[in-house]
Parts: structure tokens; C-alpha cells; sequence
């Protein structure tokens, strides 16, 4: 990792900045879906984030590689496993996001998933920028369809586009698996707003 270490107080901000906003990311979806879906859910967008927040997740990075070869990529804790046979994963990107239209356009994807050292590469791809692969280009190198991968994740998973579905405010992006690997390391989690070190069990 060559990125610059965050310090600790501007970690806690990007953290919370990304998990108590209440227009941005979950806020807006449930405050869409209580006033668009029948019957008027009596649902406080903040309360529903706290609980939705208790699933504690693991942290991946997921890239792509757009048409004119600009490298993208973004920290998400919605992936999921969804099929074996045949292997799907999915995960889910805000319409708002910078990053979408790369996403959409793109024919492969890889997830990453992250290893508790790997905080400060998670908090990197977690803030939008230009070009967020300048300062960390040594930790990636060329994976399925030229997208750059992570060289030493937790587990990776290279993936071809396989649907695009509608989520709210959210696209849910499946693809299908056509190359992993993994490692035996301690994952990076995400609890209540916070990453946690699966090792230490330190916030
Ligand atoms: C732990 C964590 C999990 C996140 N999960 C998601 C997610 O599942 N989907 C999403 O669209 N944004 C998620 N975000 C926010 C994006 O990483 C952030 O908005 C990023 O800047 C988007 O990349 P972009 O600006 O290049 O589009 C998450 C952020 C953090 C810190």
C-alpha cells in the first residue's frame, strides 16, 4: 500500500461522513420508499440504517476498467454470494455514485474482498476522486478484460456482467465468476458505521 495512511480523526469522518449522511446512500432510499410505497411505511430513515447497520459485513473493493482504459473503483459492503451453479456474486452501486457509468458500461468487474490490513486501501476507494489508482497503481496489475485487479486481497473474484437490476436509488450489479482465488488472512468487517479488525476485535 503507498497511499498515505489516514490519520485516525480523518478515518472516524469518512466513516461517518459515508454512514450518518441522511441524503446521501441509505438515507434516500428509504425516505423514497416511505413516501412512494403503498400504505406510507412509518419508517425513520435513521432508525432503519442503525438496524440495517447491526449486519455486521465484510469490506470489498470492486474495479473496472471503462472503454478509453481509465481505471475505476469503489468500496462497497453490499456484496453478496448469490449462486453456485451457476456462480453468481452481486453487489449494489448508488445511482449517484461517480463511478456508475463506467460500471454500466463495462463488460467485467472484479470484487475484492478485504483483509484486515488493508483499512487504509479500503478508506482510499471509499472517497471519490479522479483517479484513485495513481497513488496504489503497485497493488494492482492486469486481470480478466485488462481491469486492474488487486494483487493480494482476502479472496477476489473476477467477474463478466452477467445482469444490471433495478434497486431504488441502487443498480444491483451480478456477474458471473470466471476466475477467483483466495488467502487465509483475518477479514476486514464493517459494524455500525465502523470498520472492525476481525483479529483484534479493535474498532
Ligand atoms: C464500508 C463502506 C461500504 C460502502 N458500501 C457501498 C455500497 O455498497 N455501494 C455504494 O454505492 N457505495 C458504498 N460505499 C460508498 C462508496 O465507497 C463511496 O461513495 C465512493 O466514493 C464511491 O466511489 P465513486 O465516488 O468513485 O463512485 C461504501 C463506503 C464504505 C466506507
Amino acid at each position: 500500500m503507498t497511499a498515505a495512511a489516514p490519520g485516525p480523526q480523518e478515518l472516524l469522518d469518512t466513516e461517518l461522513a459515508w454512514w450518518t449522511s441522511s441524503n446521501e446512500y441509505f438515507g434516500a432510499a428509504v425516505a423514497a420508499a416511505s413516501k412512494t410505497e403503498a400504505g406510507d411505511l412509518p419508517v425513520d430513515p435513521r432508525e432503519l440504517r442503525n438496524a440495517l447497520g447491526r449486519f455486521a459485513t465484510g469490506v470489498c473493493v470492486v474495479t473496472t476498467r471503462t472503454a478509453a482504459g481509465h481505471a475505476v473503483g469503489l468500496t462497497v459492503n453490499s456484496f453478496s454470494s448469490v449462486s453456485l451453479d451457476p456462480p453468481l456474486v452481486a453487489w449494489c452501486l448508488g445511482r449517484k455514485a461517480p463511478s456508475l457509468s463506467a460500471f454500466s458500461q463495462a463488460d467485467y468487474f472484479a470484487v475484492h474482498v478485504m483483509a484486515a490490513d488493508q483499512h487504509a486501501l479500503s478508506m482510499h476507494f471509499a472517497r471519490p476522486a479522479q483517479d484513485k489508482f495513481a497513488a496504489v497503481k503497485g497493488e494492482f496489475e492486469a486481470g480478466i478484460g485488462e481491469i486492474p485487479v488487486l494483487k493480494n486481497p482476502l479472496a477476489r473474484f473476477e467477474c463478466r456482467k452477467a445482469s444490471v437490476v433495478e434497486g431504488g436509488d441502487h443498480l444491483i450489479f451480478i456477474g458471473r465468476v470466471e476466475r477467483f482465488l483466495y488467502s487465509d488472512r483475518p477479514p476486514l468487517l464493517f459494524h455500525a458505521g465502523r470498520f472492525l479488525d476481525a483479529a483484534t476485535g479493535s474498532r
